[in-house]
């Protein structure tokens, strides 16, 4: 897991009941999939198709400083899918996780196309047959 992002939980990202609003740790964990999926396709035109089950499994307090981290799961076509987990970077207990992040790379037009990897397991699939 590559934790590459820090926050530090502040009064606007506070619930009614003064814990880090879920809605808030969802926009962190979206942008942080992104920004991981854009550096490893090499493109911007990204859409996030799905997320798995959301577990909010501790509480984050106001000034709690927390560390997003990320990794990638699966390798497909036109998707690549990652996990996502927020930490409290004092306590180091995981605040929030998503095991499934399904990220979809678009061509101009807004719909699916095959990125950078797609054609990875395929190479290698070809290069271990020629040298068989
Ligand atoms: C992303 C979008 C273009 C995909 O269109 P689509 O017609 O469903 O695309 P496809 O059926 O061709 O699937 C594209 C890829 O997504 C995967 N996918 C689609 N729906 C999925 C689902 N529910 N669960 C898991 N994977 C899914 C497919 O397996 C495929 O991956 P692969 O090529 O690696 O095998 C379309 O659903 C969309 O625009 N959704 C809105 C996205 C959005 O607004 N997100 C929020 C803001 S980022």
């Amino acid at each position: 897991m590559l934790y590459s992002s820090q926050r530090m939980v502040m009064y606007p990202h506070l619930n009614a009941a003064g814990i880090l609003f879920g809605g808030q740790a969802l926009s962190w964990i979206d942008e942080e999939a992104i920004i991981f999926a854009a550096q490893l396709l090499d493109t911007q035109r990204l859409a996030t198709v799905k997320m798995s089950e959301v577990y909010f499994k501790t509480p984050a307090n106001i000034g709690d400083i927390v560390v997003i981290g990320t990794e990638l799961i699966k390798t497909g076509q036109t998707s690549i899918t990652v996990r996502c987990e927020i930490k409290n970077k004092t306590t180091d207990k995981i605040i929030v996780s998503v095991d499934e992040i399904v990220i979809v790379a678009l061509d101009y037009n807004k719909k699916p196309t095959k990125h950078i990897l797609a054609d990875r397991n395929k190479i290698y699939e070809n290069s271990t047959q020629e040298n068989s």
